[in-house]
């Protein structure tokens, strides 16, 4: 295998070097590497940092005695860079021989024997052996088969991600319904959706251990999902956290949406705007996919560290705590196109929904979408007076 070293935030980090012709991201190197996947990366040491500050100013935990699992490490990349940046002791996991030479090979050369461990296993058998504070699941597609294992060992922190944005967000339903055993719905805001999705799958896992979640942080790209839930441990914080889940009614229509809590719902199927048959996704995760101090935790934790796409990430996470928590966005563009209109800046929008008394905020998810408590109808009714 040959390869080259690369820098990421203060880790340095032997990888493989692709064949010329390989696809990208390279799935025919003998162990992963993406360079694309630095900002979340990055925004990982950030988000760890914030939470190891968190256990040890209100848990009366030593630094020395958190553990973090990186139990689809590859290079090694991911562990390495919270050993070393964050400074708590990580076990990097992967069941390939050359992942697990290489991050060997990667402890060595940063000098982190002390503060790791690799090791060769199904991560779900490490996961099951091992208790972990926190734990990151960064599989090839879905985390799915992983989130049992995981939700067992997790006591402080279960980290995701998801690459199979299709199923999750309903371009390839029944895979997505055979993974999260609910059913999306491909919209505008299918980004959402995804993430609900998957929210929703984790927060089930967990409460199946007796353990309640709260998402501190959650990010969305077209190619993953992220998201950091705090574990609360107790039937009783599993139960509040299975309050949290519903389905979402979307009207094919007129765009109506409307959230219903439960897991044993009456849906009423007529949309009360247009009166179209509404179609239902679910069940999901509708709680808060973020929480605002942890959101200005994190962005103080990324001025601290040395990282290069600190302005992106600090970009991405402040748009994600100024959303409001009003779960599925609109799109501009869509509304605007039905109304036979054209689209103004997005924050001349924001500021007309707010001048009729209504609240309103941008995403993280893309630069047309908002979020707005107006209804369906007067959004529209606003879209086209500043429309002109
Ligand atoms: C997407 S890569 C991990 C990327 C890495 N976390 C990073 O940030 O660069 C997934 C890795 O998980 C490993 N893997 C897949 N399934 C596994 C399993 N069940 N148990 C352990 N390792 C697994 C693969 O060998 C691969 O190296
Ligand atoms: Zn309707």
């Amino acid at each position: 295998m040959i390869c080259k070293t690369i820098v990421e935030g203060t880790t340095k980090v032997l990888v493989p070097v692709p064949p010329p012709d390989a696809t990208f991201p390279p799935s025919a190197a003998a162990v992963f590497y993406n360079p694309e996947m630095e900002l979340n990366r990055d925004i990982n040491v950030a988000a760890t940092a914030a939470l190891v500050e968190k256990l040890l100013s209100r848990k009366g935990i030593l630094r020395e005695e958190i553990r973090y699992a990186d139990a689809f490490s590859a290079s090694g990349i991911r562990g390495l860079r919270i050993a070393g940046e964050v400074g708590i002791h990580t076990t990097m996991n992967d069941w390939n021989l050359d992942a697990f030479e290489l991050i060997k090979e990667n402890i060595r050369i940063n000098g982190l024997e002390e503060k790791t461990l690799a090791t060769r296993k199904n991560a779900n058998v490490l996961l099951h052996e091992k208790k972990f504070h926190i734990v990151d699941v960064d599989p090839f597609g879905t985390p799915s088969p992983f989130l049992d294992a995981a939700s067992a060992s997790v006591q402080s922190m279960l980290s995701v991600t998801a690459t199979d944005t299709a199923p999750l967000c309903g371009a390839h339903l029944n895979s997505g319904i055979r993974k999260y055993a609910a059913v999306p719905l491909n919209t505008e805001y299918h980004s959402e959706m995804g993430l609900r999705i998957l929210l929703g799958a984790c927060a089930r896992e967990l409460a199946r251990h007796e353990k309640g979640m709260s998402p501190l942080l959650s990010h969305v790209t077209r190619h993953y999902v992220r998201t950091y839930l705090e574990i609360i441990p107790g039937a009783k914080q599993a139960d509040r956290t299975l309050k949290l889940m519903g389905f979402s009614i979307h009207c094919p229509t007129c765009g109506y949406r409307e959230s219903v809590y439960g897991l044993a719902v009456h849906i009423d199927m007529e949309c009360p705007v247009c009166g179209t048959r509404t179609q239902i996704a679910g069940p999901m995760w509708l709680g808060p996919f973020r929480e605002p101090d942890f959101c200005n935790e994190t962005i103080s934790e990324l001025e601290v560290h040395p990282l290069n796409t600190k302005d992106k990430a600090k970009k991405l996470i402040t748009f994600c705590r100024d959303e409001l928590d009003i779960p599925m966005f609109y799109d501009q563009h869509v509304i605007c196109k039905e109304l036979g209109v054209s689209a103004t800046g997005i924050e001349t929008l924001i500021e007309a929904i707010k001048a009729y008394g209504f609240e309103a905020s941008r995403t993280h998810f893309s630069g047309t979408s908002f979020r707005t408590d107006a209804p369906i109808d007067k959004t529209k009714e606003i879209i086209k007076a500043v429309s002109g």
